[in-house]
């Protein structure tokens, strides 16, 4: 399962995707956390210290590895070179599954060791000035959407993304590739317009969206959230004082997280169980080689300077079946 946390910032992403995370481990799902945002700050809420966070590896410096390693022997792919970050996978290209060991996660994922069970972090690492254009190249976010776009996920495995919701993930088709996208949303004007755009985008993709309202402190505020986003919204989350001792610098033990915010968890993993369980594979191929396309003619083409559709292998499907073997395999 692959899930987003997205809103404007501020509004509590990385807080609402550590919980979950947390909540994850807690219920023995195989986790893989990754930090996507612009604020790099996932790791410190799943209790890293400074040092231990800061010495996380960057995806973003390990673009070159993760693109031979996932290119295999893909005929399609001339070289590392040619792949950009809407390569799609094809025979011969290699995948990544959540329980295995690779290369990729030797070089980007780190273990953090919760109360309940461990969970791999990966991280892009800080973004510079040249990473949040619409069509950048070295996008370090583009070393996750190759990552996602090369992963056969199970059910009980969850690739927990906190990202921003901007230009880049919507040019790059990367807001396509999560079975259910959490927008977290304050009970503000500006927490909801980010979901209006969101779901602008949203719309033609067929990308299962929900609303989490965070810091709603008033039946008024759920009010208010419940007329701006109608059905979208799944739940509000409310403060909690469990966060703000973490943010203290005094943690305690997940098991002591307020149990309303407990089940508020409970109803976001049942929301994403649901839509993976809707997930069709060979739409989410076809998405996949739409953006790869599109990415091509509007810039890939010409910085590499081939002719990057014929790098999609028309025959393959994305599948479970994959989720066996580590290699494409002939359709
Ligand atoms: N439900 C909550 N209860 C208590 N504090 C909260 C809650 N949600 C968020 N916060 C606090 O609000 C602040 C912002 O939250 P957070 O860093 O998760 O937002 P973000 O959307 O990831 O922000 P950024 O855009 O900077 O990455 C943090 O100090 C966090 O601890
Ligand atoms: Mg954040």
């Amino acid at each position: 399962m692959k899930i987003a946390f997205v809103g404007k910032g501020g509004s509590g992403k990385t807080t609402l995707s550590s919980l979950f995370i947390r909540h994850l481990a807690a219920n023995e799902a195989h986790v893989i956390a990754v930090d996507a945002d612009i604020n790099q700050h996932l790791g410190a809420a799943l209790g890293l210290g400074d040092a231990e966070a800061a010495a996380l590896p960057a995806m973003g410096a390990h673009l070159p590895l993760i693109k031979d390693y996932l290119r295999g022997t893909n005929p399609r792919i001339a070289s590392a070179e040619t792949m950009i970050k809407t390569t799609p996978p094809g025979e011969g290209s290699r995948l990544l599954r959540v329980r295995e060991d690779n290369p990729i996660f030797d070089a980007c994922a780190r273990t953090v060791r919760l109360d309940d069970g461990d969970v791999r972090l990966m991280a892009t690492g800080p973004f510079t000035e040249s990473d949040l254009g619409v069509a950048c190249y070295h996008s370090k976010v583009g070393a996750v959407e190759l990552c996602l776009n090369h992963l056969v996920d199970g059910p009980d495995e969850y690739v927990v993304v906190d990202m921003t919701a901007g230009s880049d993930s919507f040019a790059s088709g990367m807001f396509t590739r999560f079975d259910m996208t959490f927008l977290v949303a304050e009970p503000t004007r500006k927490g909801v317009s980010v979901y209006r755009q969101y779901k602008e985008y949203a719309r033609d993709f067929g990308v299962a969206l929900k609303v989490v309202g965070n810091k709603v402190q008033s039946q008024d505020d759920l009010e208010y959230l419940r007329a701006e986003v109608g059905d979208d919204l799944l739940i509000g989350v409310g403060h909690s004082d469990w966060v703000r001792s973490m943010e203290k610098g005094r943690p305690s033990r997940f098991e002591l997280l307020e149990a309303d915010n407990r089940m508020a968890l409970q109803t976001l993993q049942d929301a994403a169980e649901d839509s993976y369980g809707l997930r069709d594979w060979e739409r989410y191929t076809r998405q996949m080689v739409h953006f790869h396309l599109k990415n091509a003619e509007s810039w890939g083409n010409e910085k590499t300077g081939a002719d990057l559709a014929a790098q999609v292998d028309p025959a393959f499907v994305l599948d479970e079946r994959h989720a066996r073997a580590g290699v494409a395999a002939p359709a």
